[in-house]
This record gives structure tokens, sequence and C-alpha cells, in this order.
């Protein structure tokens, strides 16, 4: 929500629509980096990590924000971004001005190039968005041509963790932030900072993940981190959006000494198929099994396609009223709102917002512009576009500027305003269960077993001392008739049915 009419949602805006979240029933927040960032990559290029972007607001107004949601009961993750600093961040900005050879440059990963004059790139590692990941630093009459590393934008210098100063700044900042109240951070790149000992050629080396990633130096740093969050409250929290080659290494950082989570990325990639699913729930209990740390569930992020385009639209057109797409979407949330653990969601989710259809001309995802010609990936903005509040104001009242992302005429159908009283909204949907889960024990209960898998039904049974409950889900194209003396207690359609679960249809069944 944009307050100052600037076209840019805004902390301000945020605690203006605090009753909307507070509604929702949820018990934490988690912001994108709201730090001073020229807002290259959207904030995930930091250039100082002890304030709050101007265009967001003020270090007070964040206070007060912390004080609004805290007295709702509602906690603030904040999200960390250690793995690399703005262009503009002072420690960059003098290790381009000092000269060659100055202090700062050894806060970054600066190399001669290879090949006549350094012409070439040092490696041939890929930045994550498109291109190569390294690009000309100055090189202060020396012979060979510099280049500095950075796995994201060029704007995105990574820090070389080698250095005490980049360890004893991110505790500073870790303190900094910790101190004003926020309970937990939300870790960017975690399997990044350390990077492999020489920058090997990820082709000699092997893959691209033994060379850039998940090297093992970082755990040192997470164990420093657990302590300085361990010195407060038991509540304060770190998870970490971790993409490692394989579940052994995923372990190593759930260890007990380091963060308390990690993001499960699995549903944001998996097909509408209930053994598909089965696998992943399966794969996540697992991990919990061996590590003690809860699972995490999301099915959209800032990222990624939103689930509603991803498990829905077709079927939209396939069925006139939309029934079946709806009944999917309902029985996702209602899926994982029964799992053990914890659930993350993604702002507008709950009004169902499929991915935005975003002109060429109006993208600004950096992803965007490093993709070469022939690729089909548009980049990440489809589902940033910001929420749709009343359905009677321009741009659906987020702003009454130009919103930094254009608003479909057709969102303003999606809006609060209209789904706030409407009983059979998907806004009213999502407090529903969201509520129910606070009630229910046995959907809060971590006891769960025969997770199952067969003719497209997915089931399992969840339960605490005095009740069992059977959740299936029909991820088949045809009604799922059953033989049932049990007594149904919920579904995702409204209209319920105790013979059959229609498809796409989630049902709770005591037994
Ligand atoms: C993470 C963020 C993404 C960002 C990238 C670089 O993957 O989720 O939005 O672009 O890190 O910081
Ligand atoms: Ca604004």
């Amino acid at each position: 929500m944009d307050a100052n009419q600037d076209g840019i949602g805004d902390i301000a805006g945020l605690r203006a629509r605090i009753d909307h979240i507070h509604q929702l029933g949820v018990d934490a927040i988690w912001l994108n980096p709201t730090y001073p960032s020229p807002q290259g990559d959207h904030g995930y290029d930091v250039s100082d990590y002890f304030d709050v972007e101007p265009m967001f607001g003020s270090l007070e107004e964040f206070d007060r924000m912390i004080d609004d949601f805290h007295q709702r009961g509602i906690m603030v993750l904040m999200d960390i971004v250690p793995n690399h600093v703005s262009s503009q961040h002072e420690w960059f900005q003098s290790a381009l001005t000092e000269g060659a050879g100055n202090p700062s440059e050894e806060h970054f990963i600066i190399r001669d190039g290879t090949g006549p004059g350094g012409v070439n790139p040092p490696n041939d590692w890929v930045s994550i968005f498109g291109g190569p990941s390294w690009s000309p630093f100055p090189s202060s009459g020396r012979h060979l041509q510099r280049w500095y590393l950075h796995m994201f934008d060029p704007c995105q210098p990574d820090l070389n963790w080698h250095h005490t100063d980049v360890h004893e700044r991110f505790e500073n900042i870790l303190r900094f932030w910790l101190d004003r109240g926020v309970d937990g951070f939300r870790i960017d790149v975690a399997h990044g900072l350390f990077k492999a000992p020489g920058l090997p050629n990820r082709s000699g080396f092997g893959d691209n993940w033994s060379a850039c990633w998940d090297q093992p130096e970082v755990h040192d740093i997470y164990r420093k981190w657990r302590k300085i969050v361990d010195e407060y409250e038991s509540s304060r929290f770190l998870i970490g959006e971790i993409h490692t080659a394989t579940r052994e290494r995923l372990l190593e950082y759930l260890r007990a000494d380091q963060l308390h989570a990690a993001f499960d990325f699995s549903f944001l990639h998996q097909d509408w198929s209930s053994d598909g699913f089965r696998d992943r729930i399966g794969a996540n209990l697992d991990l919990w099994n061996d590590t003690g740390c809860l699972p995490v569930w999301t099915l959209s992020n800032h990222d990624e396609i939103r689930h509603w385009s991803r498990y829905a639209p077709l079927l939209a057109d396939r069925s006139p009223d939309g029934q079946v797409a709806n009944i999917r979407y309902r029985s996702l949330l209602a899926l994982i709102m029964a799992l053990p653990g914890r659930i993350f969601l993604y702002n507008g989710e709950e009004l169902a917002l499929p991915q935005a259809d975003v002109p060429d001309e109006d993208r600004q995802d950096p992803a965007f512009f490093r993709q070469t010609p022939d690729s089909d990936y548009k980049g990440r903005d489809g589902c940033r576009v910001p929420m749709p509040w009343d359905a009677n104001l321009p741009n659906a009242g987020f702003t009454n500027s130009e919103p930094w992302l254009p608003m479909p005429e057709e969102w303003h159908d999606y809006s609060v305003s209209i789904q706030h009283d409407d009983p059979n909204s998907m806004l009213n949907y999502y407090r529903s269960v969201i509520q129910r889960r606070r009630i229910e024990d046995w959907m809060k209960s971590d006891s769960i077993d025969e997770v199952e898998s067969s003719s497209d039904i997915l089931s399992f049974v969840k339960k605490t001392e005095n009740k069992r409950v059977r959740v299936l889900m029909n991820f088949s194209d045809s009604d799922f008739p059953f033989d049932n003396d049990n007594t149904i207690m919920r579904t995702s359609d409204s209209d319920i049915s105790d013979s059959f679960l229609r498809p796409g249809e989630l049902a709770y069944i005591e037994i």
C-alpha cells in the first residue's frame, strides 16, 4: 500500500493496512528488504544495512511499525542479505575510488582477467540472472584488466567472506535490528557467502554448485549468528533461503547450533500430481525427522509464478464457472494448513491473485534484462504487482499515482473491498482455515502418518490424543466416491457432499 502517493508501497501504507494482516490471522510477517537501496534488484542490493530506505519510510516509522505488529501479537522478520551488497554501498564505492590495492578492495572478490590484457573474465562462472558473473573493475594502470564477482546483477558485488571486517559488520547488523525488536531474519541466499578456494572453473570442477555455492566455511558464520540470536528471547528466529545440491548438504545448515529452519521450495515446482505431492511431503517430513527443525511449506513467493497460475488457469477455461480451479486452490491451502510445521504465504495469495501479465516495456526485474533473446523467461515482475485494495478507486486503491508496476484492470475484481464481506470469497476462506488451525489441535499437531497416494488420491492421518483426522485430496479429474461412515468436518468445496470428492477437492474426515 502506497501511503505517500509516489506509486511505491511503503511502511506507512503497511501500517495503514495492518488490520488486513491481523484479520487474516497470521502470527508473523516477513518483509522483503527495507534498507536503503538503489532498488537495482528491488532491495536485494543494500547500500546501508543500518537504516530504512527513504522511499519506504524512516527508522522511526519502522520502529512504530514493529510496535503496531507486536501489539497485535504479530512478529516481524526482516530479510538480511549477506552474500552481496549494492554497488552503491560505501565499501564498494571506496574500493572503486581509492585507487588500486586499497584495503576496501579486499571486501570484494576482484581478480585479474584471463587472455591477452585480461580481456576475459577470471573464470567461467555465470550469474543466476544470466550472463557472466564478472564485470570489469577499474584496473588503475595495471597491465591486466581486473574483474569483480557478482553472482546476481552487476549492481550486487559479492562480498569476500574471508575478510573478518565482513563478519564483524554482519554481526553488528544483526544486533542493530534485534535490539530494535525485530523477531528474526530470512537469510537471503544463505548457501552463498563463501566460494571454493582458488575460484576454479565450474567446467573443470564438475558443476556450478560445488564451485560457487555451499562451502563448508559458511557453517561457522551461522553458528556465530545463532549465538547472537540466542542472546535474545527464544522466539527470535533464523530461516534460510538455502539451495544445495543434495539433501545431506541441507542438513548441515539445520544443526541445532545453526538455523532454526530452511524454506522448502519443492511445492513451488511441483506439478499437480498426487504422487508428486506425497513425495515432497515425505521428503520434508524426513528432513524434520533428521534435524528436529519443523518443516516449512510455501506455495508462492516473490521469485516464482503465483500458484493460482501454476495450478488453476487451464481448469478455469475448462469449467465455465471456474469452480474446479477454485476448489484446487482452496484445497492447496487446506492441505498445507493440515501439515505439521510452519507456513509462509505470499501477499495477495489470499485474494487468489494470478500471475500478472506485465508488458515487456514495464518490466523491471534485472533477471529479465539479462536473458538472451531466445529465452522465454520473463523474470519475476508478474508476481510482484501490488495488492488491489479498493475496487472503486483508480489502481484498485494501491496508489493515486502511477503504480511502480502496472495494475491490470481486471485486478479491481480481486480487491479486498469486494472480498472482505463476501462469505464465499477466497479471502474469507483463507481467514477461516487459518483461524481453524489456531483452534483445532489436530491441525497444529505434529503427529502425522500414513502419508499415501493411490489412484490420484493423496491422504494422510493427523492425530491428537483424542482425535484422528484423515485428510483426503482428489488430484484426479473425476469424482472420487468414498464409502464413509465418518464425519466430514470440512471440505474445500462449499457444497459439502458426503459421498464423493469432486476433482481437486479436499476433505478433513474424523475417523
Ligand atoms: C534471493 C531473493 C531474490 C533476489 C536474490 C538476490 O533469491 O529471493 O529476490 O533477487 O536472492 O539477492
Ligand atoms: Ca510510497
